[in-house]
């Protein structure tokens, strides 16, 4: 059994993850400063979703106090530190750059050194497919240069950076995963599934664009699936894609939707600055090192994720 804190527990990815390591059998605490970039009822309604099970912990803290964050890792001094936490989305990275410095690249700062004064062993890092910036997949590690395209994928790839840093100046394993699109039930509001799902459920009329986007989309399963295998099976300090391999168009994701959703009414648009035209994940390494196998096919992902949806109206 290992000791573990989760930041972003209250999170789309951090709550899935939650229920999935007490299930496990690990002594788990969640972080999470229940940030309003989407619905806090939403986020409480996450961690409802956990408390079910009525074994985890769950403090409320900003990460970007350092004092505070550094002494409840000292109080705990957890085994593992799996950092989720962070503020997402292109769009409003462009809108808003300085608090994706402050979100995404201080409060990692503070949660590293955290670590390293705790004596935390392993350090997993939530990093991101748009670290790749726009390039042709199927993407490998190696690929990201820094040559990103927007605030959000800068202050990722700068986060890296520190990982690197602190892992030298600590000694602590640093696993940097990188995740592409994520999706299912609780998918996240400001994500393209999640707009076309709460725009669908309301007969709106939904926004595409630039239809021929391809996205690596994974299914939430398979995410914790990877992060799961780099906590137990991965002894040393990787950075690792996690994804599907399998990319899908987002003509083809409004085709797939409309078999729930026959009237659908799509209106194309430009593309959006700072969104990559391609994510196409290279999985070779996460399969060599932890045996990684994407389970979920995007067909049954995307039913799974409807049916929640239809079932979860108020949240979306
Ligand atoms: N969802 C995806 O498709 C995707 C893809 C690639 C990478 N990621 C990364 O995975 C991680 C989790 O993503 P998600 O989709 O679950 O996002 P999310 O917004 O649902 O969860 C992030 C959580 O972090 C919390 N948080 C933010 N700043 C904090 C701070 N200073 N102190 C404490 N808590 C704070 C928020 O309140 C939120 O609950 C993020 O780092 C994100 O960048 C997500």
């Amino acid at each position: 059994m290992l000791k573990i804190i989760i930041t972003g527990g209250a999170g789309f990815i951090g709550s899935h993850l939650t229920r999935k390591l007490i299930l496990e059998n690990h002594e788990v605490h969640v972080i999470d400063c229940l940030h309003p970039y989407y619905s806090l009822e939403r986020k409480r309604k996450q961690l409802q979703t956990i408390d079910s099970l009525k074994r985890e912990h769950f403090t409320q803290l900003d990460l970007l106090n350092w004092s505070e964050t550094i002494s409840f890792f000292q109080s705990l001094s957890p085994d593992a530190v799996i950092h989720l936490a962070a503020l997402p989305g292109v769009s409003y990275s462009i809108e808003r750059p300085l608090e994706y410095v402050d979100y995404d690249i201080k409060a990692t700062i503070n949660v590293l050194e955290a670590c390293g004064q705790s004596d935390v062993r392993q350090f997993i890092f939530a990093s991101s497919s748009s670290v790749y910036g726009n390039q042709k997949g199927p993407l490998k590690e190696e690929m990201a240069t820094g040559n990103v395209i927007s605030p959000y994928a800068a202050s990722k790839y700068s986060a890296e950076s520190f990982c690197h840093v602190y892992r030298h100046l600590y000694g602590f394993e640093t696993k940097i995963l990188r995740f592409f699109t994520v999706y299912g039930p609780w998918v996240r509001p400001d994500m393209a599934i999640g707009i076309f799902l709460k725009k669908l459920i309301n007969k709106q009329v939904i926004n595409l664009y630039g239809e021929g986007r391809v996205r690596d989309f994974t299914y939430i399963d398979d995410i914790v699936d990877g992060i799961y295998l780099s906590l137990t099976q991965l002894h040393r300090s990787e950075v690792i894609n996690i994804g599907s391999g399998n990319p899908i168009s987002m003509l083809s994701l409004i085709n797939e939707l409309r078999q729930y959703f026959p009237e659908m009414v799509v209106r194309e648009e430009e593309s959006r600055t700072g969104d990559v035209v391609q994510t196409w994940a290279d999985i070779r390494k996460a399969k060599d090192l932890l045996g990684y196998r994407p389970k979920i096919n995007f067909e049954h992902g995307l039913a799974e994720t409807v049916k929640w949806a239809k079932e979860n109206e108020a949240f979306l």
